[in-house]
């Protein structure tokens, strides 16, 4: 199989070769000429029916740089407007011979799918679907916390190892607090799985109306209250998550959830600079982007020294060279990689 559509689908192994991969890809990233010709005669279709800016553009400056053509489809401006649907549209880049097709969709499942109808040949990378899954998401949220918790010494990147197996590949004893609006957030889930098999400790953080039903069956622990989270577990890594208002309605109706008052939003689950104070000094803070600031962060914690928010968004370059490459670059590595 060829597919990268769920982190629940990734073993130890199959993570810590994607993570390895990327850290060979990012030392290619700091030469004068940063392309590779691995890709060179490959298409990579970027299609996405949702919007997005980071996840976009670093899948295109991650095929561009290994020498693929990229293709990028908007579902705004094309014929899905016009009432075309996914299948039709997969038919389309079949006939147009694309080897990768990187989606994101607002329907949880697109991705797989389009992955096992038999629509196109091409290997599907899920971008983010619904509420569901954001794997390469979660393998650059990954990639950072090793480098500055498990393998910065290994790396070369200097710093302090508090956590991970002696030879720096996993997570494991990491500390990791998830916070905010965890119902509506693909990469909460795909952190849970992901941090889960590479050995580390999530605690989910939010309001109870924010919080997934069936939460208990996933491999975490869930809290109501940031403070006490912080003080006593003295997280590793702190991974803040968007308030996601066009997923909420203003009155709860309809079965979506209320959108929570801003206010009594950030005194109780915002991170600022009186909760920076409480983590150890060598905790870090994440945030996926886009951010609310001033809603789930205050602009001195995105800002803060501690942040690696702009690294993360670097570091998604060479994680994604590293699924396409995976993916891409032969039978043997795919196999290697575990890839579906
Ligand atoms: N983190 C993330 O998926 O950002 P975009 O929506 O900008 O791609």
């Amino acid at each position: 199989m060829k597919h990268l559509l769920s982190t629940a689908d990734l073993s130890r192994a199959d993570a810590i070769r994607i993570l390895d991969t990327a850290a060979q890809m990012a030392a290619t990233q700091s030469r004068e000429i940063k392309k590779l010709p691995t890709l060179r005669g490959r298409t990579v279709v970027n299609l996405f029916f949702e919007d997005s800016t980071r996840t976009r553009i670093s899948f295109e400056t991650a095929a561009k740089r290994l020498s693929a053509d990229v293709i990028n489809f908007s579902a705004k401006g094309s014929s899905v407007s016009k009432g075309e649907s996914l299948k039709d549209t997969a038919l389309t880049l079949q006939a147009m011979g694309a080897d990768a097709v990187v989606i994101r969709h607002q329907a949880s499942g697109a991705p797989h799918t389009l992955a096992h109808a038999g629509w196109v040949d091409s290997a599907v990378v899920n971008a983010g679907d619904g509420m569901h899954q954001h794997p390469t998401q979660a393998l650059l949220d990954a990639f950072t916390m090793r480098r500055h918790l498990v393998a910065r010494g290994a790396a070369g990147a200097g710093g302090t190892r508090v956590a991970g197996d002696p030879t720096g590949q996993d997570l494991a004893g990491l500390k990791v607090a998830v916070v905010g609006d965890v119902l509506h957030s693909r990469v909460a889930r795909s952190n849970v799985h992901l941090l889960h098999t590479l050995g580390a400790h999530v605690t989910l953080v939010a309001p109870p109306t924010l919080v997934p039903v069936g939460v208990e069956t996933w491999p975490c622990d869930v809290s109501y209250h940031l403070d006490e989270v912080l003080a006593e577990t003295a997280p590793d890594a702190v991974m803040m998550l968007r308030v996601q208002r066009e997923r909420m309605s203003g009155s709860g109706a309809g079965g979506g959830a209320f959108f929570p008052n801003p206010l009594e939003y950030t005194r109780n689950y915002g991170l600022d600079g009186r909760r920076l104070a409480l983590l150890p000094d060598h905790t870090i803070v994440m945030h996926p982007g886009p951010m609310n600031r001033g809603l789930e962060i205050s602009a001195e914690a995105a800002d803060s020294p501690r942040a690696v928010i702009v690294e993360q968004v670097a570091n998604g370059v060479a994680v994604r060279m590293a699924v396409l490459y995976l993916l891409l670059a032969g039978e043997a590595s795919t196999e290697r990689a575990g890839l579906e």
